[in-house]
């Protein structure tokens, strides 16, 4: 764990630096709701960025979809989401406040007043709306709680246009909804969230194997992207916590300052899925294997992450404060490549020509990366409020600059400075943020 941050100092810089702020905050917010700002709305897209080429343009055997939230209803008969996707709702008979009832701290017994609850009845997650302008049964349609049925109800369309054979994934990243009875923790635990799902076709009886190399490769993409292998575990499900649709799973769990919990789930759905589509739409989805010149309905590996949930673990395990010259520092160490913009450009002083060649050195660089400028304040205030966002490099202009070229470097963690050319920059940034050629 991360003995640095804690959910409050994450929450307050995230609020303090525009990376999320509560939803609809100036009417008094709406629970567990919340908005990306400037700043985390660019994290956002690394993250989603970061994913997409590990599993779609980094791989020759997946492609990818965007598939709508509104789907047909029959597709949650089909999936089981209608008759199975719900979780056991108590209510207390005191403060008549409601809770899952695995949540519950003790058994039986209300968190807030004591009170004793009600039995359990399930409640399903799903959040309904009506299509078009009559509202009756018969226009009701469903916010989607996953965007993996977007997938299996175009495996077809893929096959056909796509040319891939079996093994080949499908991989998309969109918003899904549920309606949880107890959301919580900041972005953990939210009604209206992102996720990135991949849904891999495989023969079956291959389908361990794929099982198996999906974990590693997943839980190696974390890694990779910076977070601390300590800090991150595969953890099986029991048979009693497996979704309906899945022969076994396992997560891949971040220890966060409220304890181990998932940011993404590696399930094995077996052919559940399109079995069922097969059987309530009467289309045919099987596959046709030309080695063996016959048909079979493909079993499934599904790697599914959150979008936000990695990111809260991206945030709060680059999180660091550290004494400088008497001073606290606040530092989020997050990858360059995660970072929201990868360099501040900043004049030393706000005359003598260093605020107009500062900016012109800003625009060359935004050419090829985000970048901020900021000239207000002095400039260890300035390294500060960029350290604070994870801006791994710091270009100043100062009076050696008007003279030959030259600015200084600096790096966000080491603090380090070093002089090289304006005419370098871009390349010498590039170089530091490549994995592959950084300085490590
Ligand atoms: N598709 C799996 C999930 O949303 O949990």
């Amino acid at each position: 764990m991360n003995e640095h941050a804690t959910m409050e100092k994450v929450v307050n810089l995230c609020k303090r630096r525009g990376f999320i702020f509560p939803s609809s905050e100036i009417y008094g917010g709406i629970g567990s709701t919340w908005d990306y700002g400037p700043v985390g709305v660019e994290l956002k897209r690394n993250v989603k960025e970061a994913w997409w080429k590990a599993v779609v343009t980094g791989r020759n055997d997946t492609v990818g979809l965007d598939a709508s939230i509104l789907m047909h209803p029959r597709v949650w008969e089909a999936s089981g989401h209608v008759a199975g996707f719900s979780d056991p709702l108590v209510e207390c008979k005191k403060c008549n406040r409601r809770y899952r009832e695995d949540f519950l701290a003790e058994p039986g017994q209300c968190p807030d007043c004591d009170g004793k609850v009600t039995e359990a009845r399930q409640f399903n997650l799903m959040f309904k709306t009506f299509m078009g302008p009559v509202e009756d049964t018969a226009s009701t349609v469903f916010l989607r709680p996953e965007t993996a049925q977007g997938i299996f109800v175009n495996f077809t369309n893929v096959l056909d246009t796509a040319r891939q054979k079996i093994p080949f994934g499908i991989a998309q990243i969109g918003k899904s909804f549920r309606n949880e009875i107890t959301p919580g923790n900041f972005i953990f635990r939210t009604r209206e969230f992102e996720q990135m799902e991949i849904e891999y076709f495989v023969k079956p009886g291959e389908d361990e194997e794929a099982f198996q190399s999906w974990q590693d490769a997943r839980l190696g993409w974390y890694v990779d992207n910076g977070i601390r292998a300590e800090n991150l575990r595969l953890r099986p499900h029991d048979s009693d916590e497996l979704a309906h649709y899945a022969k076994a799973c396992v997560d891949v769990e971040y220890e966060f300052p409220f304890g181990w919990s998932e940011l993404e789930g590696i399930a094995n759905r077996s052919d559940f899925d399109l079995k069922q589509h097969m059987e309530y739409s009467g289309k045919d989805m099987t596959y046709f294997d030309e080695a063996t010149r016959s048909r079979y309905v493909p079993y499934v590996i599904e790697p599914s992450a959150g979008v936000d949930r990695p990111l809260l673990a991206f945030l709060v395990d680059a999180y660091d404060e550290e004494e400088v010259e008497g001073d606290r520092r606040i530092v989020l160490r997050l990858d360059p490549r995660l970072a929201p913009f990868k360099a501040g450009v900043y004049p030393l002083l706000r005359k003598d020509g260093q605020p107009e060649r500062a900016q012109e050195i800003r625009d060359i660089l935004k050419e090829h990366f985000p970048v901020v400028y900021d000239q207000a304040g002095s400039i260890g205030r300035r390294y500060r409020r960029q350290d604070e966002v994870g801006t791994p490099f710091g270009v100043t202009v100062d009076h050696e600059t008007m003279k030959d070229q030259t600015v200084t470097l600096r790096d966000r963690d080491a603090m380090t400075q070093v002089r090289i050319p304006v005419d370098r920059l871009v390349d010498e940034i590039r170089r530091r943020i490549d994995p592959r050629t950084r300085d490590r």
